[in-house]
């Protein structure tokens, strides 16, 4: 069996970039370990970055997007009992969108499908080869070797791919706390999204659509789902947005409940030979600053274009260049999304001292256009190239 790009990992990286190459005229299989209906319903992300969403658009598959997705031209920090609002499209003159990483991986999945793509579910990917390029995997009790040009690791932080470069050098950083995350039958009690900072730790009021609600309260690292019941969570973030203008939080239905670990994390380089690595594969980020998924889309936006000049021209050099291209603006949202942590969490070990400082910022973040602006300016996403 043989390809041009052999693509192990069918998440929003894997997927995306199968249909960029689709559209510029080259072949690619995606492998991927889970089945469909997993992929598709995994909840994760749901900020769009404008570079994002305009990609998805002016590649066609933005109808659903367009439709349902919820453009949003601000965002509220919420400390001390008040609100502060960060007017993003005002500053900076862009915007962000609402639309759930599920819904781009469907979207993707049924065009890849509509296009005649080759997208194989349950897979277990058991070798790859960087320079002699290939990938054995196991298949309905088959195994198959799929020869190709280059391979694309598209796998996630969990994947084969990035075990599979030698000398890698990876810089990490482990938080001392961990994401509850819920999604919630009941209308959001807000428009724009809440960051809210309170002694007892950080709360994030997002949504999904006018009548699903997603939240999150930051907990222990090692904390245990099952201690956690329904009323708790709710009294929890009532009493981490409460203001003192006596703001309603609205309660509803719990579908679906998790706790994620928070992490920065980044490979070097992210090319061994003819191996690629992109997205959560290469590098990661806590989700305070909603990166994770817009950085897997530019990473792939650049590898695609690398490998059209490559098979239009015979050049490398946009090849050459894509672990650098994509390492400075993975390490400029590293820098956010530290920072918009470390701004809004309650670090347990934090002394006294600590949270002055953490305050003064906070206070300063709220009250300079200079510092709205730069959180502003990191938060819709810089330029692309
Ligand atoms: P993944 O989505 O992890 O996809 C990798 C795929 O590879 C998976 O389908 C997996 O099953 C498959 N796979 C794994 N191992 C193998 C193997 N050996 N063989 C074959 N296939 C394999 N980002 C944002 O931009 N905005 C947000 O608002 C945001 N919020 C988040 C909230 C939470 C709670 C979390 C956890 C993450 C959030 N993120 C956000 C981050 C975002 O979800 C990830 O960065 C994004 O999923 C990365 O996409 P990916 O395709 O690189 O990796
Ligand atoms: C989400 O809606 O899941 C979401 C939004 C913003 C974040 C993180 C997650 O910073």
């Amino acid at each position: 069996m043989r390809t041009q790009v052999a693509i192990i990992g069918g998440g929003p990286a894997g997927l995306l970039l199968s249909h960029l190459l689709h559209l510029r005229g080259i072949e690619s299989v995606v492998l991927e370990s889970r089945d469909r209906d997993y992929v598709e319903h995994r909840q994760r992300a749901g900020m769009l970055e404008q570079g994002t969403t305009d990609v998805l658009r002016e590649t066609g598959v933005g109808d659903r997007l367009d439709r349902e997705g919820l453009v949003h031209h601000g965002l509220e920090l919420r400390f001390g009992g008040a609100g502060h609002r960060v007017p993003l499209t005002d500053l900076t003159g862009r915007t962000v969108t609402v639309y759930a990483q599920t819904e781009i991986v469907k979207d993707l999945v049924a065009r890849r499908l509509a296009d005649g793509g080759d997208v194989r579910f349950e897979t277990e990917v058991v070798g790859l080869d960087a320079s002699a390029p290939s990938v054995t995997f196991r298949s309905g009790g088959e195994t198959h070797t799929l020869d190709c040009d280059y391979i694309a690791g598209c796998d996630g932080f969990h994947g084969v791919s990035r075990p599979a470069v030698p000398g890698l050098r990876t810089f990490s950083r482990e938080y001392p706390f961990a994401w509850l995350g819920i999604l919630a039958d009941v209308p959001p009690s807000t428009e724009e999204l809440i960051y809210a900072n309170h002694d007892r730790g950080f709360a994030l009021h997002s949504l999904r659509s006018p009548q699903v609600s997603r939240l999150y309260l930051q907990v222990s690292p090692d904390e245990d789902l099952a201690a956690w019941s329904d009323a708790r969570i709710w009294d929890e973030l009532a009493t981490r947005f409460a203001t003192d203008d006596g703001w309603k939080l609205h309660e509803g239905p719990i579908t679906d409940k998790s706790v994620t670990p928070m992490r920065s994390f980044v490979a070097e380089p992210l090319r061994h030979d003819r191996l690629f690595l992109a997205g959560d594969a290469g590098h990661i980020v806590p989700p305070t600053g909603a990166k994770g998924l817009n950085l897997a889309v530019s990473d792939v936006i650049v590898l695609a274009r690398a490998l059209t000049e490559r098979y239009a021209s015979g050049s490398e050099t946009l090849l050459d260049g894509y672990s650098d291209t994509c390492l400075r603006r993975v390490w400029r949202a590293e820098h956010f999304s530290y920072w918009m942590t470390t701004l809004l969490h309650v670090d347990p070990a934090a002394t006294d001292f600590e949270r002055r400082l953490q305050r003064s910022h906070l206070d300063y973040v709220a009250s300079s256009e200079a510092a709205k602006t730069s959180l502003a300016e990191n938060y819709t996403g810089l330029p692309i190239f």
